[in-house]
């Protein structure tokens, strides 16, 4: 048994466990799929009583979600409810739509995923809520940032692209000593990793997307949170209109099973890359949580119990010449957003243009890295040949 997991089994025997019920199903290991858009009822009372549970697939709608949302509960700790949303930004919009509202004000990180910030600077500034961006690395001195009207402030951990890691419950401290909410998006390191509730998050949210489902085969999310918060992001989606639909929710399902295994993979195939990519003359800063050059290490040290298998590197400045060619030499990493899938995949970032409150200063190319599942040798040797392919421009060194 995991020792920090209040769940009977380890996580890898939970994950076959849960969301399922044979039993109910004629012996069938997975839910069925179901498919309807309403359901009819004998009698009044009934149809009425279902209308009254606040929750939509009682009466409209498919169950199959519902699998979903009860496993990912159970992952996310005692006490916590899921919303299962039809993409990670639908989750997260969910979550500023139930607790923000014209003249509160929101926090988010300066290392936020850009389209995050966009929802800010965009929808939820139309809808005059005011946005202002903080040092990821800010700890307990986010109080300093607190005003009357906040009532949100959303972390992301480790931040997008850049990796930094947050310290989350020096950060709910401040906020609960003033009545503000927490959100985390806590899409790379999933329940798994990191308990986001029991270390004092309101609202655990997770792009699904990306390593629950796990083959680049769907898009989804969900949002966690205690019994208190439930009913108002359940009331705003059925509002909105959001759902997902029931037949990426069986490839969520089956993405759960191997989900703790697809994890360790990643993890470590990830960190060998890593750890050998920091002796590359080419490489400047391996920014991997899992390693003392990342910022925040010793957080991620101290609060997650693994690494999954995305970070970046900042490379010697590379000309758009000399990038092309590391980039499209690559075989095995192919170039493509998104990141959690079971293909290794790379981009370049560029947080020097989206910063507005921590400049990016640190000199380099900065490139974005997924291991995927396949074997790390050959992704090493993938990279070695695309450096070989570098070296034709000449000399290209840490100094
Ligand atoms: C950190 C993070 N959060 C949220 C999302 C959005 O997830 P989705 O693609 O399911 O909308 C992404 C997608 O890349 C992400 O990287």
């Amino acid at each position: 048994m995991d020792k920090k997991s209040p769940l009977p089994y380890a996580d890898q025997t939970m994950v076959t466990l849960l969301g399922r019920d044979p039993a109910r199903h004629s012996g069938s290991v997975s839910p069925p799929v179901e498919r309807t858009s309403t359901r009819v009822f004998s009698t009044l009372d009934d149809l009425e009583a279902a209308h009254s549970t606040g929750k939509l697939s009682d009466f409209l709608g498919s169950a199959t979600p519902d699998w979903l949302e009860d496993a990912v509960a159970q992952l996310e700790g005692p006490g916590s409810h899921v919303l299962a949303c039809g993409t990670g930004m639908g989750a997260l919009a969910i979550v500023f739509l139930s607790v923000l509202g014209s003249g509160d004000h929101l926090l988010m990180p300066d290392s936020v995923f850009w389209p995050t910030r966009k929802v800010g600077d965009g929808l939820l500034r139309r809808l005059g809520i005011d946005v202002s961006y903080y040092d990821p690395m800010i700890g307990a001195e986010i109080a300093e940032q607190i005003r009357p009207e906040t009532r949100l402030i959303l972390t992301e951990s480790p931040g997008s692209n850049t990796f930094e890691v947050q310290d989350i419950p020096a950060i709910t401290k401040a906020a609960h000593a003033a009545g503000v909410l927490v959100a985390l998006d806590n899409s790379w390191a999933t329940p798994l990793y990191f308990r986001a509730l029991d270390h004092g998050v309101d609202f655990s949210i997770s792009a699904v997307t990306k390593y629950l489902i796990g083959h680049s085969g769907a898009l989804m999310g969900t949002v966690a949170t205690s019994g208190e918060h439930i009913a108002r992001l359940r009331d705003t989606a059925n509002q909105m209109g959001s759902g997902c639909a029931p037949d990426e929710v069986f490839l969520a399902l089956r993405g759960l099973r191997t989900l703790a295994i697809r994890l360790r993979h990643h993890g470590e195939a990830g960190l060998r890359i890593a750890t050998w990519l920091q002796q590359r003359p080419e490489v400047l800063t391996v920014l991997h949580p899992a390693l003392p050059s990342c910022p925040g290490h010793e957080i991620w040290q101290r609060d997650f119990t693994g690494c999954t298998g995305l970070f970046s590197i900042t490379m010697s400045r590379l000309s758009r010449a000399e990038l092309v060619c590391f980039l499209e030499s690559l075989k095995l990493f192919k170039l493509g957003y998104s990141w959690g899938g079971f293909e290794s995949l790379i981009l370049p970032v560029y947080p020097e243009n989206e910063r507005t409150v921590t400049p990016w200063t640190q000199d380099g190319t900065v490139v974005r890295i997924n291991v995927g599942l396949e074997d790390p040798g050959d992704l090493v040797a993938d990279l070695e040949s695309a450096f070989r392919q570098l070296a034709k421009f000449g000399q290209i060194s840490k100094s």
